[in-house]
């Protein structure tokens, strides 16, 4: 099973020339509603490669119509919403802006996301067989919690550091990196976790060799690359692409190395595997939208 304990919000989401900077206003024609949060994503996108029944969700929505609709959707999905809580905050909502060149600008109000604890999730969902999916939009200590719960069963845990918070300090990003098998970052994150720790931005072999995990940055056109802690080193390309909206493709590459782990391939495979996934979902508008299923891979040479 592939557990993504993680956030939920509902994406408002405005086109714009130019994404506004501080003091600025800018006007866009319109807005889109999306599905969205980068827990729910990263389930949907794990769902849509996987055989049905493989991915469930511990998250938290409001008692409102966001938190409802939310939940229908991971309900369509395929995800198993058994441990989806609806609590008595308002349901998480991100802000997004998207440019021209498809670039985007994201603020999350965190709303119930902020009320996910350790305790949704029961020990007995964790085993062997479990994945354990995280990110970083809500409360760290039960993610912690859950993360150490995991290992303890002996399931693995992929942790997707984003996005890394302004006041990560190094025994939390130590706890981290030793509570998971594989990190996930971009570049940037990549490079906050690396002056968190204390070591030189771009050598992502320090970043898994402080630690037993499998580091994994993402370089978006540049695709992919990992470092194990015994110093092996992969990458992969990313297809050429004209995107129309980049949103949630680092959901979809961490949804699809959850598959591609829990399906026990190889780290070059699950890099590939990744890059054409985050590709195809770039052709849609929303984060979730251009999700590719295990199909539309295959014409691409996937798995
Ligand atoms: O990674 C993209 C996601 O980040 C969006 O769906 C938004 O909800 C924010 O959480």
């Amino acid at each position: 099973m592939i557990l993504v304990f993680g956030s939920i919000n509902l994406d408002l989401v405005a086109r714009v020339a130019t994404i506004a900077g501080p003091g600025m206003t800018v006007l866009a024609r319109s807005y889109e509603q999306h599905f969205g949060g980068k827990g729910a994503n990263q389930a949907v996108a794990a769902a849509r490669l996987s055989a049905p029944g493989a991915v469930a969700m511990a998250a938290c929505v409001g008692a409102d119509a966001f938190g409802r609709d939310s939940i229908e959707n991971l309900d369509r999905n395929g995800v198993s919403t058994e441990l989806v809580r609806i609590c008595d905050t308002a349901t998480g909502c991100a802000f997004i802006s998207v440019d021209t060149k498809a670039e985007n600008a994201i603020t999350v109000a965190s709303g119930a996301n902020g009320a996910l604890s350790a305790g949704d999730v029961p020990d007995t969902m964790l085993g062997s067989g479990t994945v354990l999916v995280l990110q970083m939009e809500v409360p760290f200590p039960a993610s912690l919690d859950v993360a150490r719960r995991t290992r303890k069963a002996g399931g693995r845990v992929i942790w997707n550091c984003a996005p890394v918070p302004p006041g990560l300090t190094r025994d939390e990003a130590m706890a981290l990196l030793d509570a998971s098998d594989v990190l996930i970052v971009n570049e940037h994150e990549a490079r906050d976790m690396a002056t968190v720790l204390g070591i030189p931005a771009d050598d992502i072999a320090q970043l898994a060799q402080r630690s037993a995990a499998t580091c994994i940055v993402t370089a978006g056109a540049r695709g992919a690359f990992a470092s194990t802690a015994d110093g092996q080193f992969f990458e992969a390309p990313a297809p050429v692409i004209e995107p129309v909206d980049t949103t949630g493709a680092g959901d979809t590459f961490v949804g699809a190395i959850a598959v591609a782990l829990h399906e026990g391939r190889h780290l070059g495979d699950a890099l590939r595997f990744g890059c054409k996934a985050a590709a195809l979902s770039c052709f849609s508008a929303g984060a979730q939208g251009g999700m590719p299923v295990r199909d539309a891979l295959h014409g691409m040479g996937a798995l």
